[in-house]
């Protein structure tokens, strides 16, 4: 997590409880910005900020939109693991269900392997469930969801149900010849769902996972099925048919945030960041 100072706090507008508004600049990937301190009390002069980081996270809710191999698990990852916010995604939601042989992963399992959407209704239930469990109450990262115009319906029903609307819907934007290569060189750590690329991230450990978490007993990393060729070329022309819609749906709304993320991770989360907190 990174750890800033109140010497890099430049300052803060109205310690209201529930009204205060951070301006920061940090040394570290978060850059520079405005952080709204909502639930945390009156801020405390002379604190570390570090203290009040995991409920600065609170009310963030963000809705990722990107083509596959965009970097939005890589992206969302990282945000989640610097400052506690629940990534939600629905592709691991799925991979999860079918790797438990559930009766719901059993139905989703044949659109999987052809990168065809799954069923609204299936998704939409898996998400209703994650973000009913109290970790995401007080914000989350959506990561996949939604993936058509009836799914951007259902969501926003959902949140208002929860009283959770989204903030920010950030697109990852990459040009779609790069991402035949993120995808077939991608490969992930069935235990931590961490992520790697033989071409630009690779394992420390070579075909297994360097999380230091593992030990000695490091699994071996795992490519994942829809990450052949053919199967990558339906899934842009489905992001391209189906998703894509979106960018104008969110553009008219208000609400959407473009990232360039053609470019090395670090530099796409410094971007991200910039947009998204
Ligand atoms: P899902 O798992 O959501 O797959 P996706 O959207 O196709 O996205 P990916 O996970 O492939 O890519 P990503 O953008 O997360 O990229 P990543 O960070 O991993 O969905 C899978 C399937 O589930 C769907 O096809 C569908 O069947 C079903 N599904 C899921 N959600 C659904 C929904 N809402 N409705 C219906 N069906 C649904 O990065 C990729 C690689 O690139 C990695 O190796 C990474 O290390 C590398 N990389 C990342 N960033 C960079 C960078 N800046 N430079 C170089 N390499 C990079």
């Amino acid at each position: 997590m990174e750890t800033w100072t109140y010497a890099q706090a430049r300052a803060v507008k109205d310690t209201r409880p529930g009204r205060a508004v951070l301006t920061f600049r940090s040394a570290g990937p978060a850059g520079r910005g405005k952080l709204p301190l909502a639930g945390i009390g009156r801020f405390r002069y002379g604190v570390p900020l570090s203290k009040y980081l995991p409920r600065m996270a609170s009310n963030m809710r963000l809705v990722l939109l990107g083509a596959p191999g965009s970097g939005k698990g890589t992206q969302a990852q990282r945000l989640r693991d610097q400052k506690g916010i629940p990534q939600v995604s629905s592709g691991d939601l799925l991979r999860d269900a079918v790797a438990r042989g559930t009766d719901l992963g059993k139905r989703a399992k044949a659109a999987m392997d052809a990168g065809e959407l799954v069923t609204d209704d299936i998704v939409l239930g898996l998400i209703r469930e994650r973000l009913g469990r109290p970790d995401a109450a007080a914000g989350f990262i959506l990561d996949g969801y939604p993936r058509n115009v009836a799914q951007a319906g259902a969501l926003d029903a959902l949140l208002s149900e929860l009283g959770q609307p989204i903030d920010t819907v950030v697109l990852m934007n990459v040009d779609e010849k790069a991402l035949v290569m993120r995808l077939t060189g991608r490969r992930t750590c069935p235990a931590c769902g961490k992520v790697f690329n033989v071409y630009s991230s690779p394992s420390q450990k070579g075909d297994k996972c360097d999380n230091p978490e593992h030990g000695a007993e490091a699994p071996v990393l795992k490519q994942r099925d829809d990450d052949k060729e053919d199967v990558i070329a339906n899934r842009l022309k489905v992001y391209n048919d189906q998703t894509a819609p979106l960018i104008e749906h969110y553009t008219a709304r208000g609400v959407l945030k473009v990232v360039n993320a053609d470019q090395p991770v670090d530099r796409v989360y410094a971007d991200f960041v910039k947009v998204a907190v």
